[in-house]
């Protein structure tokens, strides 16, 4: 277009989605910018922007335009409020989840409506380690056998934040938990098609993860068996990416197609991310009735 001045640059990652980013200013952005990052994001799921350094208010503002947000931001964090380090010996709730959030997941699945999506900062970063890893359920799903794809589509599982923590045996204390207990939905168990037809795309994509259990129809056993395997299946390469964080670096992923996960860091390093949760739509992302 004359006079269009956009530098922006969208490298995909070596992998079925993903892609970097740079050339702008997530802070700045100018006419037709966010157009292009909308779009870019739809295709490739996973956005990485380098050095973008956002304030908080600068993030909240980014996440806002991809739709109302579940929660504005958080800090995923192995640092205390008074600036010690948590205690990696597992009586910490909020190591629980931090070490929960290891296993494969798709965020919000275990509450009525799932989450869009995220975007996630680094603030501060170990030396080694603390990585985010992500897996592309849209590749996996066209990846599967004939046989599996026909018998996934048919099928349904519950999400819950209890069971997953609790199969870890990482559930929170009764009393005097520091974690807030987001996410320990008491309300009826969501139930959510083990394929997922994204919204916006029309793709197909596998919903499943660490949340997912009891299929209806299988017994336990078969169904986190199944389950697990599908797991195993759908995340590996060349479906998955693990970003290797460095300070101010910040990404946005599409919740409605991928699943993700932390990798384990020395907690005697700080390490301290900062996420803002985008609403799922009610229309596309609500469960089934439970
Ligand atoms: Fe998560």
């Amino acid at each position: 277009m004359p006079g269009e001045t956009s530098t922006i640059r969208v490298e995909p990652l070596d992998a079925t989605f993903g892609a970097v980013v740079t050339g702008l200013r997530l802070a700045d952005l100018r006419a037709g910018e966010w157009e292009q990052v909308h779009a870019a994001w739809l295709t490739h799921a996973l956005l990485i922007f380098p050095g973008q350094h956002l304030a908080r208010e600068e993030q909240i503002a980014f996440a806002r335009r991809f739709g109302a947000l579940e929660f504005d931001i958080a800090p995923i964090s192995n640092v205390k409020p008074d600036g010690t380090l948590r205690v990696e010996d597992n009586s910490d709730d909020v190591v629980k989840i931090l070490k929960g959030n290891m296993g494969w997941h798709a965020d919000s699945t275990y509450m009525p409506l799932q989450a869009k999506g995220a975007v996630f900062s680094a603030e501060v970063v170990p030396t080694v380690g603390g990585h985010t890893g992500w897996a592309d359920m849209r590749a996996a799903y066209d990846a599967l056998d004939a046989a599996t794809r026909a018998r996934v589509d048919g099928l349904s599982a519950y999400h819950s934040l209890h069971y997953s923590q609790g199969r870890l045996g990482f559930n929170p204390k009764d009393k005097g938990s520091e974690y807030s207990g987001y996410g320990f939905h008491d309300g009826p168990v969501p139930l959510r098609p083990l394929v997922k037809v994204h919204p916006e795309t029309g793709r197909k994509a596998l919903l499943i993860g660490r949340h997912a259990h009891a299929i209806p129809g299988m017994e336990p056993a078969e169904s986190e068996r199944f389950l697990d395997e599908l797991v195993d299946f759908a995340c590996q390469s060349p479906r998955i990416y693990h970003h290797d964080w460095r300070v101010g670096d910040t990404v946005i992923w599409d919740n409605r197609c991928l699943l993700h996960r932390a990798t384990p860091w020395d907690m005697g390093q700080a390490r301290v991310m900062w996420h803002s949760r985008i609403a799922g739509d009610p229309v596309t992302e609500a469960a089934c009735a439970a």
